[in-house]
């Protein structure tokens, strides 16, 4: 049966577990195995990346395989993927037909598709998302949606792992002020993946930035299943107080989708406050510092701060290379 990863819940119990350990196994170069020999993988762009797009390319390549990277709207056809639309604008082809054309020829699909943050109803329940795995036959991959970044969320997990070694850890997840609202995806799925694993979790945002109402329902519930706790501040300084991991990320309000302007005004008093400083790292039990790049410097977190000893982002990074091998190798047969 076709599986999919659109996010990390889709990992039943312990599969989380085992694809960090795959992971680790061919980041240390035991597991050289060649899973994708003579097989095609699709990964289609609506948005731009840097880390997403080559890790996966090198990622396919290293397991034996080929990459097909497709950019709608760009090197490829603009796509629909409204049912029942009529197609009179500017869309060319409809994701009935590229989706089952793309399973024509490859074992399966990866897909990046940003919130657009105009329409909160609509856009919380990841509707490209989720009309890619309604017409595809092959495995679909989430390489970010509006709503989750499962991949992000695995080579978090994976660095924790690999810092501060097994077991629960006391993790700040942290708003950040940045000059624009930016999607929730990050933040979502790391605080889902953090409550999957049992981490004692403190998420730290301004009043009104809180994340979707019912994703945070299933998070809490994933977290007691796994022994962990959720926490919540609306104080920037406290919630750093002896935590082992700080993972900043900025994101909009969903009050204000549609409305970049009014979120624009609201942050403005956050700003100064609401980033990574040296000051706030003092508080923590010699934290990490965890961001998924790209990061604003000196808005988000001080260079102090990214540039110290305490920085992981950059085996953050690497380490989306491992976990997705371990992915689409667990996916793929
Ligand atoms: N973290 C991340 O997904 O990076 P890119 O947007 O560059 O792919």
């Amino acid at each position: 049966m076709r599986r999919d990863f659109l996010t990390t819940a889709d990992l039943r119990s312990g599969e989380l577990e085992s694809a960090i350990q795959a992971a680790l196994r061919f980041k240390s170069g035991a597991d050289q195995s060649n899973p994708l020999a003579a097989k095609s993988v699709a990964l289609v762009f609506f948005n731009p990346s840097l880390r997403t797009r080559a890790s996966m390319q090198v990622g396919i390549y290293e397991l034996g395989g080929n990459a097909v990277v497709l950019e709608p709207g760009g090197t490829s056809w603009t796509l629909e993927h409204r049912e029942g639309a009529v197609m009179d604008s500017d869309k060319t082809e409809h994701l009935a037909e590229f989706v089952r054309v793309l399973g024509r020829y490859c074992v399966a699909i990866g897909v990046r598709t940003f919130a657009a943050l105009k329409n909160w109803e609509e856009e919380r329940t990841d509707p490209i998302l989720s009309a890619f795995a309604k017409y595809s036959v092959v495995p679909i991959i989430n390489l970010e949606s509006a709503m989750h970044h499962p991949c992000q969320a695995m080579a978090d997990m994976m660095t924790i792992r690999e810092k501060l070694g097994a077991g629960r850890k006391k993790v700040l997840l942290t708003w950040a002020w940045h000059p624009k609202p930016l999607p929730m995806a990050v933040p979502n799925s790391f605080a889902l993946a953090a409550a999957q694993m049992g981490h004692e979790l403190v998420i730290a945002q301004p009043a009104g930035y809180e994340l979707d109402d019912e994703l945070m329902q299933s998070i809490k519930e994933k977290s007691a299943e796994a022994g962990g706790s959720i926490t919540f501040s609306n104080d920037v300084d406290v919630a750093f107080d002896s935590v082992e991991v700080v993972y900043a990320k900025s994101w909009g309000s969903k009050n204000f989708y549609g409305e970049p302007e009014k979120d624009i005004a609201e942050r403005a008093q956050y700003r100064d406050k609401w980033i990574v400083d040296e000051v706030k790292m003092a508080r923590t039990n010699s934290g990490i510092f965890m961001h998924c790049l790209p990061v604003r410097r000196n808005v988000i977190v001080t260079d102090g701060v990214i540039d110290s000893r305490n920085s992981v982002v950059i085996d953050e990074a690497e380490n989306r290379l491992h976990v997705q091998k371990a992915i689409l190798q667990a996916l793929i047969h």
